[in-house]
């Protein structure tokens, strides 16, 4: 297929942003599917309360333009065709009548809303949640918050002219456009996921008005082009372009290769699962992020019996479910830098030898727990530790206790009879060869190992490729550019042992969750 790919003899470029919880990382893609750059620039993350969890979404926007402009420095900019994001999902981002930041975001790793959450789930009920939306309400998810805000903040509340997401603030201040994307859309608990629109009665429920919600794209859509000030700022060509639907997949791509414009763009764990290649049926991807997903993307709509998978729409035109573990690589990064004091990750798993026979275990709910035990109030946990444990197998312990928490996830993936063989990996953590070993063995997955562990950052960037035209669809590109560079395979003997290990660890959480309650 001609891909427009060399028009004028020169390579298109396309930036993927992942605007992340640590930070925002920036990637610079060919048409062809090279990486030419990546730049990252880290933000701060406030906690103003014990269990909260905030960041400015100014600080955000600065570090993505500075980011974009040292993305760019040694690249011929006339040659950027198109921008897109994966992002952090479920934030509450709120603007005024002067689209103005009304207050600082809240996060989806914020447990501010323990009572909203009781209320949508008890009161209002689980089954009509899941019967609008699909899904039941964490303390993470959007709507929440919105009736936190207007609980606790009503004069915020009655200033909201507009109700966003993270990424889709970046989008706005690129565009001048008040957009979303089904995948992040799915996250708010105001979304009908199946039907893939906004649902009238989560609005009633929530008193929110449609028009304050933004307009919903799919993510390879194009929203808009970026503003003339903001392409001058940049020094990348100013195009106005695209109207809506102009996804148009497959349609002619001269016009919009020589445009400018902002593709829709996913939450940032289907944007992972484009850059992995995580597309069409029943195919998975872990993400080793600040949070761990496991992600299982599905031509077919469905939903678990107690909801404890998320039931999103996904960023390929279909659906997915996803297992979202609060804590992943944060509870290494916690355990390595504020415990231990060290900087030196590999040299600490150096030190572990023995896999499967550790005696110590660790629930990594520093946060409280999302998927699938939905309690906020849920501790991070050592036990098991004697006089000759050792400081290896104290970090081995947070690392099993990670995958564990995953396999839960995928236990109940099991219980809807998926079958999984294998799955792909990207986020911090999957630079650890220990880590995905321990993936490997106590999932009983065949890993595998992708060129570009930049999932979001890359999806974003194959969005805004598809956006523009130069591929018909997400699957076609993620088929084109994401290749497996090699297998982690589980060895049975491993695998026994840490059946052996899961089995005791999934008793864990149960005895200890009266605890929880009474030290909260
Ligand atoms: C997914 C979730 C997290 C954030 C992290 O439901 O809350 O994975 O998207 O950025």
């Amino acid at each position: 297929m001609d891909h427009n790919t060399n028009v004028g003899g020169r390579f298109m470029l396309y930036i993927g942003i992942d605007l992340g919880t640590s930070a925002v990382k920036l990637l610079l893609m060919d048409s062809e599917g090279n990486i030419r750059n990546i730049v990252s620039r880290e933000y701060p993350l406030y906690f103003p309360h014990p269990g909260w969890s905030e960041q400015k979404p100014e600080d955000w926007y600065e570090q993505t333009m500075e980011g974009i402009r040292e993305l760019l420095k040694d690249a011929d900019k006339s040659q950027v065709a198109g921008i897109s994001f994966g992002g952090q999902m479920h934030g509450l981002v709120i603007l005024d009548e002067k689209d103005q930041v009304i207050r600082p975001a809240i996060l989806w790793n914020d447990g501010r809303t323990t009572e909203e959450c009781d209320y949508l789930n008890n009161v209002i009920g689980k089954e009509k949640l899941s019967e609008y939306t699909a899904n039941i309400s964490f303390t993470g998810f959007t709507a929440p918050k919105i009736l936190w805000v207007k609980k606790n903040e009503p004069e915020n509340f009655a200033r909201i002219k507009k109700i966003m997401l993270p990424k889709d603030y970046i989008a706005y201040r690129l565009t001048g456009v008040h957009c979303t994307d089904v995948s992040d859309a799915s996250g708010m608990l105001l979304f009908d996921v199946k039907n893939r629109c906004w649902s009238k009665e989560m609005c009633e429920i929530c008193g929110v008005r449609e028009e304050q919600l933004a307009t919903c794209y799919e993510s390879y859509e194009k929203v808009g082009c970026v503003l003339p000030e903001v392409a001058d700022e940049l020094g990348i060509p100013a195009n106005v372009v695209v109207a809506a639907g102009a996804g148009d997949k497959g349609g002619p791509a001269r016009d919009f290769l020589r445009a400018n414009g902002g593709g829709g763009g996913a939450g940032d764990n289907a944007a992972a699962a484009v850059g992995t290649g995580t597309v069409g049926d029943n195919m998975c991807n872990i993400s080793l992020g600040t949070s761990g997903t496991i992600f299982i993307s599905s031509n077919h709509f469905g939903v678990d019996q107690h909801n404890a998978l998320h039931s999103f729409a996904h960023a390929d035109g279909h659906y997915h479910l996803m297992g979202c573990m609060l804590s992943a690589a944060s509870c290494n990064k916690w355990w390595m830098d504020e415990i231990i004091g060290t900087k030196d990750y590999a040299a600490e798993q150096a030190q572990i030898e023995k896999l499967g026979e550790n005696h110590v275990y660790f629930l990594p709910y520093l946060m409280g727990e999302r998927s699938p035990h939905n309690d906020p109030n849920a501790r991070g946990t050592f036990i098991g530790m004697t006089m000759d444990t050792t400081r290896a197998d104290m970090t081995q312990a947070v690392l099993e206790g990670v995958a564990f928490a995953l396999r839960d996830s995928l236990e109940v993936a099991k219980s809807l009879g998926i079958h999984l063989e294998r799955t792909k990996i990207c986020g911090g953590g999957a630079k650890s060869p220990l880590w995905k070993k321990m993936i490997a063995n106590i999932l009983n997955l065949k890993v595998d190992v992708i060129e570009s562990e930049e999932g979001p950052a890359m999806g974003g960037a194959m969005l805004a490729a598809v956006a523009c035209g130069e591929y018909a669809s997400v699957e076609e590109i993620a088929e084109k550019f994401v290749k497996v560079t090699g297998t982690v395979e589980p060895d049975p003997e491993l695998v026994a042992k840490y059946e052996d290990r899961y089995q005791k660890f999934r008793q864990i959480y149960p005895a200890c969750r009266p605890l929880f309650e009474i030290i909260k």
